[in-house]
């Protein structure tokens, strides 16, 4: 399946089968959100996988009891991190000499503005979101990913934040919950939304082909 029909495959399903996605499937939409690019290349978040269902019905309880949650195979929580300092520039200055061969000191320059950029933040709030569109990246990625595995992702963010981050204790590991992704396999039968036509405005209403002012 080429990548523009596995786009056209996916859908945000609703229900599930209870299906288990496989291992190396999981790997490798987990691998491409390890790949995911972000801002100055911090990844300033963490992705949680949960798959034990006993939990998953717990979160659901907090997901506007969302059927995806229970019914899902894994479910994989984007949360940011609360805090992003020099020692995380420090420590990506540190990977990023190692993997390149290079000595710190030719990334001082670079090292200097990733400090300045993060010291640049007006509210811990602005970070905050700052570090969200960097988990949305992997979020879609993610489920670019899934889609090419064929299997089913159901991104959620009808959920309450604050109440899942004190079920999982998330706030005292430095982490906020900002979205959530369902991983599993469409239920045809009970999925009022399977089998639809996709809807999306115009592609010239969302890609403008600029030619000057
Ligand atoms: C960031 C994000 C959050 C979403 N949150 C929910 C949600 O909480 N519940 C839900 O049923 N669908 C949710 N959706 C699914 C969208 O409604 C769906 O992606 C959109 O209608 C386009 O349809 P399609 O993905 O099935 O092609 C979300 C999608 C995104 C990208």
């Amino acid at each position: 399946m080429s990548l523009m029909e596995a786009l056209q495959w996916r859908y945000a399903a609703k229900r599930m089968n209870d299906g288990k996605v496989p291992r190396q499937s999981l790997d490798s939409i987990l691998e491409a959100v390890h790949l995911a690019p972000s801002s100055y290349g911090l990844q300033p978040y963490t992705v949680l996988v949960v798959e034990d269902p006993t939990l998953r019905e717990r979160i659901r309880c907090a997901a506007c009891d969302q059927p995806q949650v229970s019914e899902c195979s894994h479910l994989l929580i984007f949360a940011t991190w609360t805090e992003v300092d020099g020692r995380h520039v420090d420590e990506l200055i540190a990977l990023t000499a190692a993997a390149r061969g290079l000595d710190p000191k030719e990334l001082e320059g670079y090292r200097q503005s990733l400090h300045a950029a993060v010291a640049g933040f007006a509210t811990p709030e602005g970070r905050h979101h700052w570090a969200a569109r960097q988990a949305y990246i992997a979020l879609g990625t993610a489920l670019t990913a899934a889609a090419a595995e064929r299997v089913d992702a159901s991104p959620m963010e009808g959920f309450d934040p604050p109440a899942l981050d004190a079920l999982l204790g998330l706030e005292e590991k430095g982490l906020r919950s900002v979205v959530l992704l369902a991983l599993g396999y469409r239920d045809i039968g009970r999925d009022r939304l399977a089998g639809l036509a996709k809807v999306r405005w115009p592609r010239e209403r969302v890609v403008l082909e600029w030619s000057g002012v």
